[in-house]
């Protein structure tokens, strides 16, 4: 099996009532354990890789990783770029092996987002690599980029910015966003599933694509604050409403706070446990057991793609 492009993973799924994890990577233990728990539920993945991982982990060391977890593993796997920014960024990842490529130009006008759009979908497609556009904008924080309010995507936008680009998938924001603190203490998670429905009656037989789409689960926070952690109330979105979402015209659900989560408790559990430990293998075995677990849960729970490589 080599690396795959999302095409043929997100036709099946938007048939299937079911969604594509796309998983952030920065590091050995997190692609392992993200393919070891893919290996588990024979499920089709998305690792995708962010500017900030690129600059933290080296593009060339992402890249053999997610080639060895393939000949590890033979499971369908496409490489993708999250929030590329700029053409140049899209370009270097096309060129580098990617099968996939996100160009995130929803913080543009919708003209200057179209035109950049439609550049990166030109030089993507004539290299086999699918893209992922976006209309409408996230709250929290991303790359450094910290957006105070959400700006629901327009129904109305959708057809045209879809046939001007030539996008393969299209990113929405109805409500989610990034990071670990998603609504403010005691406010209830509330998703508009009405714009989704609107823009998949708009976009028959398209994938749509949900980011910070992190459940943030009570027991991790309350687990890092038992070995030390000081994190203050964070809310995610509730695991039953991304499940929704995943059976209906949703084929990529994007999750990376959930796996940070998970893997900085079990590291701190390990050093409450065995403060004289210094052997990185030692603490980053349980972090890669707890990356595998986390993603076994969303595989199940949220995106009900097991079964499915
Ligand atoms: O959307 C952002 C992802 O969680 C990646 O985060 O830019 O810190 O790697 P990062
Ligand atoms: P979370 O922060 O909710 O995990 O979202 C990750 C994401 O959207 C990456 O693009
Ligand atoms: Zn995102």
């Amino acid at each position: 099996m080599a690396l795959v492009t999302t095409k043929e993973m997100f036709d099946k799924a938007y048939k299937g009532g079911y969604a594509i994890g796309a998983f952030n990577v920065n590091n050995m233990e997190i692609v392992q354990g993200i393919t070891e728990a893919a290996m588990e539920e024979n499920a089709p993945l998305i690792l995708q890789v962010s500017a900030g991982a690129r600059k933290y982990a080296k593009h060339i060391y992402l890249v053999k990783l997610v080639e060895a977890a393939i000949a590890d593993t033979n499971l369908p796997i496409a490489l993708h770029l999250d929030h590329g920014a700029d053409f140049e960024i899209c370009k270097a990842c096309i060129d580098g092996g990617f099968t996939s490529v996100m160009i995130d130009g929803s913080h543009h006008s919708f003209e200057d987002n179209i035109a950049l759009t439609k550049q990166v979908v030109e030089y993507a497609h004539a290299h086999g690599v699918t893209v992922e556009g976006e209309l409408g904008q996230l709250a929290g924080i991303e790359d450094d980029v910290n957006v105070a309010q959400h700006s629901y995507t327009d129904p109305a936008q959708v057809e045209e910015f879809v046939s001007k680009t030539g996008v393969d998938s299209l990113a929405i924001a109805i409500g989610t966003s990034h990071g670990a603190f998603k609504f403010k203490p005691g406010q209830k998670p509330e998703l508009r599933f009405d714009i989704l429905e609107e823009v998949s009656r708009r976009l028959p037989g398209f994938p749509i694509v949900l980011h910070g789409a992190s459940s943030v689960i009570p027991e991790f926070v309350e687990k890092v604050n038992k070995y030390g952690g000081n994190m203050p109330d964070a809310i995610g979105i509730p695991e039953e409403m991304l499940r929704q979402a995943a059976q209906s015209s949703v084929c990529k659900i994007n999750i990376d706070s959930d796996l940070r989560l998970a893997m900085t408790a079990a590291i701190r559990e390990h050093f409450a446990l065995h403060p004289a430990d210094f052997d990185p293998r030692q603490y980053l075995t349980p972090a890669r057991a707890a990356i595998k677990d986390m993603v076994k849960r969303k595989l199940v729970n949220v995106l009900g793609c097991s079964g499915k490589a």
